[in-house]
């Protein structure tokens, strides 16, 4: 039996402990009423169902009970005392009784006791109307304390204020330890822990002496869990309980977030995550919790502007001005240069319906397929591996099919800074005794997590994917431990002989790749064993394995791994590509690489293309058109000579900055539509003020399909959501778009994509959010992937032959570099670093050996020159044993380190990839910015004063 209030999806109910899976096959009797509830459930949890409240403070349904305030003792019939209803099971037959005389008195004299160490300031308390401690003083009609405050108490303990987004006021902490189970089960950090015993207990966070000092990676589930306003946020303290939520879906990473947007009038609060959210389950990060501020920082730019050139200031202008002159450029230069002269970049920040516009707008004002996006640089070889070998460029599995693992192999990916709630719920499973096996350069965090240790790091050398996966393939194959009955009737025979015969060869043995892996062949072969022969063996995966030369070759290895072991079509098991940026899914699912259509149709396809000219009216090209490599080339060869580049910064994300600036300095128009002026922008002629998640309506896709709702927060700051900065642009062209809603762009993407048919605003509404494909043979989408037959019919094993990149070390780049993610910080940074998460991360860091310091005389913090075959540029070093002897990391999420001048144009054979994560670099000290630093610092500073011009401010 479930609640009957019919609040459904959006039900925010605690039900006191966690549900229980299974049949409802226990019948007891609550006040009268019977119940029938999933064997394991509380009898709290019975109670709830019922609608029937027993106060309670120490219980809360995200966590596993734990008993300790007493509040909610029931009577139950044969059984002496009364019972916790928290953690009492249910047995069959049982006959509770929630309400008696001595029950209340009991819960009364409980309650007495809190109180009488509770500072009694309820009306000033920022959780006034919304604290569990006085609901529940309320409950058990608690109206005198006859202790008074003379005795011992906590009402003097000093707040801990250190972290920048909440504080913990130890006076009025009721010691339910809510927050340290929230931080141990929820979160898996265990950085809080109840110090001393009795009357001395204190919460208290473990590595440090505050909150912000201490292993605490600010996720707020303590937050989240205290019933009290011992834990809160701060911008609840400074500006009262919210009045109002929205929900909608956190614009960072591939996890995709459900959250409550909670506002007082039209101001954002605070954001909670969701319950009921369906990739988090109430779950978040720091970054979705509480790093939203960018949203109105003083940086956005609400104006359009334009100017003739980058040597000019800025003119504000209004939006039919810019977005005229935006027009008339790209319609010039087509007419001088040709219609192939100009392209459009769509932006995996932005939502489905957004990037869907962008594309089409290329294909049908534009009249050519010149669009990419930034999954070019991320994960393009996702989408061409899993197509070619399971037939559908998208992972396989939910998040949640993760707890269904017995081996998890996770390789190149670290997903406790880029996917933290994904991390959180691996780490679970770990807890619950799955095995782990980590292969990456770096020992990362999920290598040494408490309790939840990974049974293999396998670190090898940067650029080494393929010749590890293929001697992993070599162990599965030579010693029998395949799958023999899944591969004769799921997969190609005669692809799987080729690729037997070619993984079998011995020079694909661990023992001939370990110095090229730099991993012992013994500890190759352990790890094949233990994924091979595990129920249930899943693996995830990231731009670790992608942005290599090689990228797609290692996507399509992983995908023969899964085959080989029969690991995939089922719940537990698959290959599970981690998504770096919020909606990478969906930009590419909505068609915008240069050579499909939405839905990863080719546009060489004449039925498909007839499909789309219909709908829009116009003729298109059958042939592909640039992809952003290639339009860097083109423009510096002068043939491409505008962009409509929407929420990407190729300036600062894509590989070696310099060839990129260099391109963009050669265009004649750059229309660059962000909320910031970002580093692209500085060399753009037309700025289009961009909305951010918070100001606009549409879905994004997350990493395991899932098409959520962004829902408008709030009012777009420059008066327009990007949709309908590029319904006005294509209108300034000359090709009508007349949509006055994103729901019917998802209804023209449903049309006209197969694998969308299913997916519409009403549909989402109804189930909260679909996972595609959602169609016809599909309607409430798909949870798994590949079930019974795959995508492409037969399963197909790709040969897949380790070709070493042609980055090498030599005498004079001895070192390589590989770069990534850092929790606190978001990809180029542009929002993150306009908010509080600054705090932990103020800069980018080069992590290098002690060895490799040493030989070189570096000390943690010295200012390190590091050369590449590309560039220079100066950071600081950390010393640290994180990275192998050999190896160097850094972060790219701020420009001025210039971690992309010293990247390569090396890139993936199939995608254009490109290969960030293998640079040959040499160390030294230093003690001066690089030259490109000191160019560049003088070019942002000339950029900025061009801004203060156009918008009439006087110089700082
Ligand atoms: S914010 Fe998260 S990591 Fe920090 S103490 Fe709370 S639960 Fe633990
Ligand atoms: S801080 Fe809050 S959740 Fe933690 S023990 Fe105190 S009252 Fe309970
Ligand atoms: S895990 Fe990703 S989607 Fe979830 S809150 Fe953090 S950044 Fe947002
Ligand atoms: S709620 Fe059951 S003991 Fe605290």
């Amino acid at each position: 039996m479930s609640c009957q209030c019919g609040a459904g999806a959006s039900c925010n109910k605690d039900m006191g402990t966690p549900a229980r899976p299974g049949e409802a096959s226990i019948t007891l009797t609550i006040d009268g009423q019977n119940i029938s509830v999933p064997a394991g459930s509380s009898v709290m949890h019975a109670a709830a169902l019922l609608d029937t409240a027993i106060p309670k403070l120490c219980a809360t349904d995200s966590l596993e009970p734990f008993g300790s305030c007493r509040m909610c003792m029931v009577e139950i019939d044969g059984h002496r005392g009364y019972p916790a209803s928290c953690t009492t099971p249910v047995t069959p037959g049982m006959v509770v009784r929630t309400q008696s005389e001595k029950l209340a008195k009991l819960r009364r004299g409980v309650m007495e006791l809190y109180i009488s160490d509770h500072p009694l300031d309820c009306l000033t308390c920022s959780a006034n109307g919304n604290c569990e401690l006085q609901t529940v003083a309320g409950q058990v009609g608690l109206r005198e304390v006859r202790y008074g405050m003379d005795g011992a108490n906590h009402l003097q303990e000093q707040k801990d204020v250190s972290n920048p987004y909440f504080d913990y006021d130890p006076s009025k902490c009721i010691v339910c330890n809510r927050c340290v189970r929230a931080c141990e089960e929820t979160q898996g950090t265990f950085a809080l822990t109840i110090a001393g015993r009795g009357f001395e207990s204190r919460v208290s966070p473990a590595g440090g002496t505050d909150f912000l000092g201490s292993e605490c990676v600010s996720c707020g589930a303590c937050v989240q869990a205290c019933p009290t306003a011992t834990l809160m946020e701060k911008s609840v303290i400074q500006w009262g309980q919210p009045e109002r939520s929205v929900i909608t879906t956190c614009a960072y990473c591939g996890v995709g977030c459900s959250f409550r947007a909670e506002l007082k009038g039209n101001q954002l609060l605070r954001m909670v995550p969701d319950k009921n959210g369906q990739a988090n389950h109430g779950h978040s990060c720091v970054k979705g919790r509480f790093a939203w501020g960018y949203a109105t920082h003083p940086d956005r730019i609400t104006k359009p502007m334009i100017r003739r050139s980058i040597d000019e200031p800025w003119q504000e202008v209004s939006w039919e001005v810019a977005l005229n002159h935006a027009a008339s450029e790209f319609r010039r230069i087509q007419q001088k240069y040709g219609r192939d002269a100009v392209g459009g970049i769509t932006s995996s920040r932005c939502t489905n319906e957004e990037t869907y516009l962008v594309q089409k707008l290329v294909r049908a004002a534009f009249g050519n397929n010149n669009v990419d996006t930034c999954a070019r640089v991320c994960h393009s070889p996702t989408g061409y591996g899993l197509k070619q070998t399971l037939g559908e460029s998208a992972g396989t599995q939910s998040f949640d099919s993760v707890m269904q693992a017995d081996v998890v192999l996770v390789i190149g990916a670290n997903p406790s800074d880029a996917h933290p709630v994904f991390a959180s719920q691996l780490k679970r499973r770990l807890r619950q005794g799955a095995q782990l096996i980590v292969i990456d350069p770096r020992r990362i965090d999920l290598v040494d997590a408490i309790h939840a240790r990974a049974a293999h790091h396998l670190a090898l050398r940067p650029g080494t994917n393929v010749a590890m996966l293929n001697a992993l393939a070599h162990v599965i194959i030579t010693e029998g431990l395949l799958d023999e009955d899944f591969v004769a009737a799921r997969c190609d025979s005669e692809a799987f002989g080729h690729w037997r015969h070619f993984v079998a060869q011995p020079e694909h043995a661990p023992e001939a790749m370990a110095d090229v892996c730099g991993v012992a062949a013994d500890d190759i072969r352990a790890a094949a064993r233990l994924y091979a022969s595990a129920g249930n063996a899943a693996i995830y995966y990231g731009l670790g394995v992608t942005e290599h030369s090689q990228g797609s070759t290692a996507v399509m290895a992983i995908a023969n791994l899964a085959m080989a072991t029969g690991n995939i079509g089922r719940e537990g098991v698959g290959v599970n590509p981690l998504r770096g940026q919020n909606n990478v899914q969906g930009s590419c699912d909505m068609g915008s690489f240069p050579h499909e259509f939405p839905g990863y149709r080719h546009v060489s396809d004449d039925v498909v293309r007839a499909q789309f000219e219909q709908a829009w009216g116009v003729s298109l090209h059958n042939e592909p058109g640039l992809r952003i490599p290639n339009m860097f080339e083109a423009a510096l060869d002068g043939s491409f000579k505008a962009l409509y580049c929407q929420g990407e910064d190729i300036a600062q994300s894509d590989p070696n900055t310099q060839h990129v600036t260099a391109a963009l300095s050669a265009m004649e128009c750059v229309v660059v539509q962000d909320i910031f002026l970002n580093e692209t922008a500085k060399f753009a002629h037309v700025f289009l003020p961009g909305s951010s998640f918070l100001e606009k309506d549409g879905t994004f896709t997350n990493a395991e399909r899932r098409i959520s709702r962004v829902r408008k927060v709030m009012d777009s700051l420059g008066g327009k959501a990007d949709w309908e900065v590029t319904v006005a642009l294509a209108q300034s062209l000359g090709y009508a778009m007349d949509y006055t809603h994103p729901s019917q762009i998802m209804d023209e993407i449903a049309r006209l994509t197969p694998t969308f048919s299913g997916v519409s605003y009403t549909a989402l509404e109804r189930h909260g959010s679909l996972q595609w494909p959602c169609n016809a043979a599909a309607p409430d989408g798909t949870v798994t992937m590949h079930i019974g037959e795959f995508v492409r019919g037969k399963g197909r094993f790709m040969i897949t032959r380790y070709v070493p990149t042609e980055e090498r070390v030599n005498g004079r780049f001895p070192l390589l570099l590989t770069t990534g993610r850092i929790l606190s910080q978001y990809n180029v940074g542009a929002q993150t670093r306009r908010t509080d998460n600054v705090a932990w991360h103020e800069e980018d860091r080069l992590e290098i050996h002690p060895a490799d310091a040493e030989n070189r005389g570096i000390v943690d913090g010295d200012w390190v020159g590091v050369a590449s075959r590309a560039g220079q540029t100066v950071l600081r070093a950390k010393v640290s044993e994180r990275v192998a002897a050999g190896v160097v990391y850094t972060t790219f999420h701020f420009p001025e380190s210039g971690a992309n001048v010293i990247t390569t144009d090396n890139s993936d054979w199939a995608t254009n990839c490109p290969e960030y994560k293998v640079t040959a670099v040499e160390i030294i000290k230093v003690n001066q910015p690089s030259e490109w630093q000191q160019r560049y610092r003088h070019f942002s500073r000339q950029q900025q004063e061009l801004l203060r011009q156009g918008r009439g401010e006087s110089v700082q």
